[in-house]
């Protein structure tokens, strides 16, 4: 298999972004092709805290394997098709089995009676062979998700392929329309420490924002966060950096992942303003974001730089929506471009949203502290960006609690929906 996933199956995993919980997760497979699977999964960037082991084998060698062994939080094991042989090892293996543990089984069987009897022995999950990467990323995630626990913002990242193109000013006008016209909570995260434009964007000065809670990540807490966050209006809210070259420093992974879990606790959508930059703290806070959105321009080095980005993170995550591509600066009085369909040829998908380019626009909303449709809620340029925003906002990869049951049973469990009912 090569280094970057893939996805046989298609689709993207609809449980949520929640990561899984720090779980062992060990597996016995005859199939190569679910092994290879598995191992796509376990490279989600859902699975990422998942400790994995995947052996060749099944049933019979797992309990053979478990005799004199712990078993792991999580055990799948391939089940033979004769029905009582596959029962038979299973009890055995039920036996060695630690209180606690919880066992998928992976059949060539698609048939309900056995699907139900699987179910009567206390097997979490019965999957027909083979299973794809996001079945088994969504089976293991339903497994450990709290049914209590509430959904999680959605985290866009927007990331410009090089600098200047206008990245932190769609992030901040999509970001006003979720909140404004769209009516969800928002928050937008400035993660340019040294130069960042978010507080001036909103005509707003002062305050450390988003440095303080980076230094100290342990004392961030939701009274904290209300102290370092500055209301722009009801419902967006501003995580501004200070813009001084004292703060230019790297962010810590666990200090970003700590104000990113915060914050996902606290609002609807997560805007996340980042950089032009590609070190290992940009690169992890891209990865786990549910939405990426890559600003370029008609230019050779824009078209360049977002062909191999956009190639680089739809391999690593096959199983989220691949990166929205946002042209901006078109038609450029006097300045040569490169035509769309060229573009779209060469990197392989067509814009998201594509933005004319209109000096007296940007350049009013920037110099009044405004948003674009607050100059003016007509131009194209601030509906294509209403537009982005209702994109962004649609539920569905991100989904926590009406996930759609994709599984290769979900016909059989609905029809023994309707028989209980
Ligand atoms: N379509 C447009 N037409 C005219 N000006 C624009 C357009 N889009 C953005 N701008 C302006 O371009 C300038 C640079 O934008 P911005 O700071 O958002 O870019 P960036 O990609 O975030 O840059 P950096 O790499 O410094 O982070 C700003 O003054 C902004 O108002
Ligand atoms: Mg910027």
């Amino acid at each position: 298999m090569s280094e970057q996933g893939h996805n046989p199956g298609g689709g993207t995993v609809t449980t949520g972004s929640q990561p899984i919980p720090r779980i062992t997760l060990h597996a016995f497979m005859d199939k190569a092709v679910d092994r290879e699977n598995l191992a796509a999964a376990c490279k989600d960037r859902r699975m990422i805290r998942v400790t994995s082991e995947i052996h060749e084998g099944s049933v019979a060698t797992a309990s053979e394997f478990y005799s004199d062994q712990p078993t792991p939080n999580l055990l799948l094991v391939d089940v033979p098709q004769d029905r009582e042989q596959a029962f038979t090892y299973l009890q055995t293996l039920a036996e060695a089995c630690d209180p606690g543990t919880q066992v998928v089984v992976v059949g060539t069987l698609n048939d309900v009676a056995i699907y139900r009897e699987f179910m009567r022995q206390g097997v979490s999950e019965y999957l027909v062979s083979p299973v794809s990467p996001v079945q088994f990323v969504e089976t293991i995630a339903n497994i450990y998700s709290n049914p209590g626990s509430q959904p999680l913002g959605k985290v866009h990242c927007f990331a410009g392929v090089k600098g200047g193109v206008g990245s932190s000013a769609i992030a901040h006008n999509v970001a006003w329309h979720l909140a404004e016209t769209l009516g969800e909570s928002t928050v937008i995260l400035d993660l340019d420490l040294a130069f960042g434009t978010l507080g001036l964007n909103f005509n707003y000065e002062g305050g450390k924002g988003i440095t303080e809670a980076l230094l100290e990540p342990d004392r961030l807490d939701d009274v904290l966060l209300e102290r370092l966050l500055y209301k722009a209006t009801d419902k967006l809210q501003l995580f501004t950096s200070p813009a001084s070259l004292d703060s230019g420093f790297d962010p810590a992974p666990k200090a970003l992942e700590k104000v990113l879990d915060v914050v996902k606790a606290n609002f609807a959508h997560i805007v996340v303003d980042l950089p032009h930059t590609w070190s290992s703290w940009a690169r992890g806070v891209v990865m786990a974001s549910d939405e990426i959105v890559l600003s370029l321009l008609p230019d050779l080095a824009s078209l360049r730089n977002c062909k191999n980005l956009n190639d680089y993170l739809v391999g690593l995550r096959p199983n989220d929506p691949a990166p929205r591509l946002v042209l901006n600066m078109t038609e450029a009085p006097k300045r040569p471009e490169i035509p769309l369909r060229e573009i779209v040829e060469a990197i392989g998908a067509e814009p998201a949203c594509i933005l004319s380019y209109d000096n007296l626009l940007f350049g009013t909303a920037a110099n009044n502290g405004q948003m674009v449709s607050e100059v003016d809620a007509k131009n194209k340029n601030s509906l294509a960006l209403l537009e982005l925003a209702s994109l962004l906002a649609r539920r569905g990869a991100s989904a926590s609690s009406s996930a759609k049951d994709t599984s290769p049973l979900a016909p059989l469990k609905a029809l023994l929906k309707g028989l209980k009912a």
